[in-house]
């Protein structure tokens, strides 16, 4: 089998083999096929396209490029849930020790920020000690004796992804619909789970721009998840706004632990509430998504979320004096707020925009392998529909040095559109797509 008929074939708009498809996954993992012939076979494919039967090979060839976890000797199921990338997005946070406090156990290997959306393993590494890399034998361990893992993404778990991504995070050739689907879903199926909640971000501060690519991916990731024995259900989420108020490693592990006590914004704390009630009816634990939300209220409610969480931190190692008391958490030193100019209604948000100014401020990578500034962030004050008189907080910026902190209070006032007229709330989910 020849690499440069695989590319010429898909560049023609030709569906390829099963056999051709396994043979560039297994030779690029391996290193025998370069990054320049497999740059150009993605560039083919976000052009060209793939079939479904294409996509499933992908996903397949990928998720069986390295290790395969088995988890049915550790319980008969396991849940995980996937957000495809967003601002401000700390779900997991909370859903993960809600649900695993509900009694069902919660397996989750965790990505670090991508471009303007931020990661879960970013954000738990502000809690000092937290390590997000355990080995696939402590995963299962903690897995078995306290239903809960929140860590990173194993190397030897789906390492195609690994590559692939890398390659086109650099070669423009992240949007493509097969690509985004063989990546999250290769994953996903390596790890184990047995039901899999996919929350599927749509909007200005997510890769999918518009409901329709949004629902397009989602069916294809919940169509590959049947195929493969999977029970998965994908809840298409508004992204045109950071959800909750925090944007920014610590200041959104504070925001996870208040809503863990019961406190938190309210368009976060519902998201939560769906997205951990899917999880819980999926995995069998509830009869339908309503009950499983009264569950996690419950879990809320009485302490044990909080609790499970907390048990989690200290068996990975974090020092949860720091959660006890998040005042304690990397804290920055200039500490902006910024007022409206004049009255009016907020009317949109550039939420990648958002994203962005938060990277810039040191709190994502520009490059692969940069530090983290854990302490800097954003927290807004506004949500769209809201009002705003002259004079009220639109946003707080927590930076660690002066040209930043203003070059991100212009950046992120630039991102914000005023109306003088009323304007309608968001939605905070457009649809659910179940198998
Ligand atoms: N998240 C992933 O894991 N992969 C993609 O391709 C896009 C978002």
């Amino acid at each position: 089998m020849h690499m440069v008929e695989i590319i010429e074939k898909k560049r023609d708009g030709k569906a390829l083999s099963t056999e051709e498809i396994e043979f560039f996954v297994r030779g690029y993992t391996e290193g025998t096929i370069p990054d320049y012939q497999v740059a150009a076979l993605l560039m083919a494919i976000v052009l060209r396209g793939m079939d479904d039967r294409e996509t499933r090979d992908l996903t397949m060839a990928m998720a069986r490029s390295g290790e395969m976890l088995d988890l049915s000797d550790i319980a008969p199921i396991v849940v995980d849930k996937h957000s495809t990338g967003g601002v401000g997005d700390k779900v997991s946070l909370v859903v993960a020790p809600a649900v695993a406090a509900c009694g069902l156990p919660v397996g989750k290997m965790s990505g670090r920020g991508l471009g303007f959306s931020g990661g879960t393993l970013d954000k738990l590494e502000s809690i000092p000690g937290y390590r997000t890399d355990l080995t696939v034998e402590e995963f299962k361990a903690q897995l078995r004796r306290i239903g809960i893992v929140l860590t990173g993404q194993s190397a030897n778990l789906a390492p195609a992804d690994g590559k692939l991504y890398a390659l086109r995070d650099v070669t423009g050739t992240v949007p493509s619909i097969p690509l985004i689907v063989s990546s999250i879903m290769s994953k996903k199926i390596a790890a184990g789970a047995d039901a899999i909640v996919l929350d599927v971000k749509t909007g200005s501060g997510a890769f999918m721009k518009t409901v329709e690519a949004a629902r397009t991916l989602a069916e294809g990731m919940v169509r590959i998840g049947q195929e493969v024995g999977r029970k998965v259900t994908a809840l298409i989420s508004d992204m045109n706004q950071p959800l909750g108020f925090a944007v920014g490693n610590a200041l959104e592990v504070k925001e996870a632990i208040e809503t863990l006590h019961g406190g938190g914004p309210e368009d976060f704390r519902e998201h939560c509430l769906v997205v951990a009630g899917e999880m819980l009816y999926l995995g069998g634990k509830a009869a339908d998504e309503a009950e499983g939300r009264r569950m996690i209220e419950a879990a809320i409610a009485d302490g044990r979320a909080w609790a499970k969480f907390r048990e989690l931190v200290e068996a990975q190692g974090g020092d949860t004096a720091y959660i006890d008391e998040p005042e304690r958490l990397p804290k920055a030193a200039l500490i902006e707020t910024v007022a409206a100019q004049a009255d009016g209604y907020l009317a949109h948000v550039q939420a990648d925009e958002i994203g962005m100014a938060v990277v810039a401020l040191g709190g994502g990578r520009e490059k692969k392998g940069d530090p983290i500034d854990h302490a800097v962030g954003v927290v807004m004050h506004v949500k769209v529909g809201q009002a705003v008189a002259v004079g009220e907080p639109l946003f707080t910026v927590h930076a660690n040095d002066e040209a930043k902190l203003r070059e991100a209070k212009q950046r992120i006032l630039a991102a914000l559109r005023f109306e003088s007229e009323p304007v309608e709330p968001l939605p905070l989910f457009y649809d659910r797509i179940v198998a």
